[in-house]
């Protein structure tokens, strides 16, 4: 527990890159004061201390968070919020940045997001969801291809298949209903097909008051010019320069209706929002909601956010986020990820990592760990897919995209692979989609 009384503790639970910002960006505060991450990745120790703790367990977390005196609970990926966690933190009196269970069915569950939006009057995707096999089958050959098949729940990202073809969009759905995505495919949201630029854009809210962030736009394929299949995200940048005025105010106003929505339903929602969207010529649609920041989103947005995170989380987890005003550095943000050969397919684990700190030596340059740890002989190997994601900031979106790439050649382990063409097609303008 904290000696003074202006610091507090706090727990942040998650492994990732985006956990990485978190924690660095938390620690940085003069309100933080033990930082403890569960169970946190390589970069997490170098900021604070990793705890091996049941993560996505309600009881397990409400009792640490209880037993070490924690003030603050941050909770990163969406399995644990999807589990309650938040609720459970909260049932013990500790403040808490994250939706309960209820909240976080707007990721959770697609239907649950799309019949929310569809009440809301929130621009989305044409819609139809379906719990068996021969029903979806019959609406995905009326409306034909190409079309979007997505399972219901948590998929790790995996479960949204966009199909070109009748055939592929059938064999989705059966895929789906077959198990292939286990209980979150047993009901399947289908999907008009929608075309234009993606663009991500974060909110941080306590339920009542909604503080859109900048935007950002992820890379998702694993191969140059967005082929490959889909990953965790390859690179990603901030602002997205393509991004017109009135898509930006459109955008917000589905931040704001969308909260206040919620609010409506009576459902308590605190911590972040994240709206996917894809910038159509009938304006931005919503493709999908978050209840969590985004990964490797966060590696860009909060290298500009000026504000103290911790302020910022504790007015959301304590229904005064109406005393914040949130403030952003101008400069631009790149991001390039650093992968293991084979990613997002099989890959191996354990090759030294060599270069973070020359990487890191370079004025404007963060290196964000993700899949990375410490062996036993005190050296940095890989541990996962995406590997480190390096984070550049610069005064143009060029500047910043040429430094972040000049710091991924500092950086060397077996196997390192990265797209070079992160931010490419912005850099060209509107056109190049
Ligand atoms: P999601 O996990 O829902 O964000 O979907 C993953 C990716 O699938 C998105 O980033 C889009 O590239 C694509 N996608 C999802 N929904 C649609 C849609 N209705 N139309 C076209 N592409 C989509
Ligand atoms: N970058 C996409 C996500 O966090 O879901």
């Amino acid at each position: 527990m904290s000696t003074d009384n202006k610091t507090i503790d706090i727990l942040l639970l998650g492994s990732g890159g985006r956990e990485h910002a978190l924690a660095a960006k938390l620690a940085a505060s003069p309100l933080c004061g033990t930082l403890y991450i569960a169970p946190g990745n390589g970069g997490t120790v170098q900021v604070g201390e990793n705890v091996a703790l049941a993560e996505g367990d309600p009881e397990a977390v409400a009792d640490f968070a209880r037993e070490t005196g924690v003030g603050l609970v941050v909770i990163g990926p969406e399995a644990p919020l999807v589990a309650g966690v938040a609720d459970a933190v909260r049932a013990a009196g500790i403040s808490c940045f994250g939706p309960g269970a209820e909240g976080a069915q707007m990721e959770g569950s697609k239907k649950f997001s799309k019949e929310l939006m569809a009440r809301a009057g929130i621009p989305t995707a044409a819609y139809g969801s379906f719990t068996d096999e021969a029903s979806a089958l019959a609406y995905v050959r009326e409306q034909g291809a190409p079309i979007v098949v997505k399972a219901d729940g948590l998929a790790a990202g995996k479960g949204v298949i966009v199909a070109a073809t009748l055939e592929e969009a059938e064999d989705a759905v059966r895929e789906c209903f077959q198990g292939a995505f286990g209980a979150a495919g047993s009901t399947v949201v289908v999907e008009e097909c929608l075309t234009g630029p993606e663009c991500s854009l974060l909110a941080f809210t306590d339920g009542k008051t909604v503080l859109p962030m900048a935007t950002a736009q992820d890379h998702k394929r694993a191969l140059e010019g967005d082929k490959g299949p889909n990953t965790g995200g390859m690179g990603v940048y901030s602002p997205v320069p393509i991004v017109t005025e009135d898509e930006l105010s459109a955008m917000k106003k589905v931040m704001l209706n969308t909260v206040a929505e919620l609010a409506a339903e009576g459902i308590d929602y605190r911590g972040c929002l994240y709206g996917g969207f894809m910038l159509t010529n009938d304006g931005p649609k919503v493709l999908e909601f978050n209840a969590r920041f985004g990964d490797p989103e966060t590696q860009v947005i909060l290298p500009r956010l000026k504000n103290d995170l911790v302020e910022v989380m504790l007015a959301c987890a304590e229904r005064r986020l109406d005393e914040v005003e949130l403030a952003w550095r101008d400069e631009w943000a790149v991001a390039v990820v650093l992968t293991s050969a084979g990613y997002p397919g099989s890959y191996e684990k354990g090759k030294v990592i060599r270069g973070i700190e020359d990487a890191e030596a370079m004025e404007d340059v963060t290196v964000y760990h993700a899949g990375t740890a410490v062996r036993e002989d005190g050296e940095l190997v890989t541990s996962g897919g995406r590997v480190l994601a390096v984070t550049a900031l610069g005064d143009t979106f060029e500047a910043a995209r040429d430094l972040a790439y000049e710091a991924c050649e500092k950086i060397d382990f077996e196997g390192k692979t990265l797209r070079r063409d992160i931010g490419l097609r912005a850099l060209r303008g509107r056109e190049a989609w």
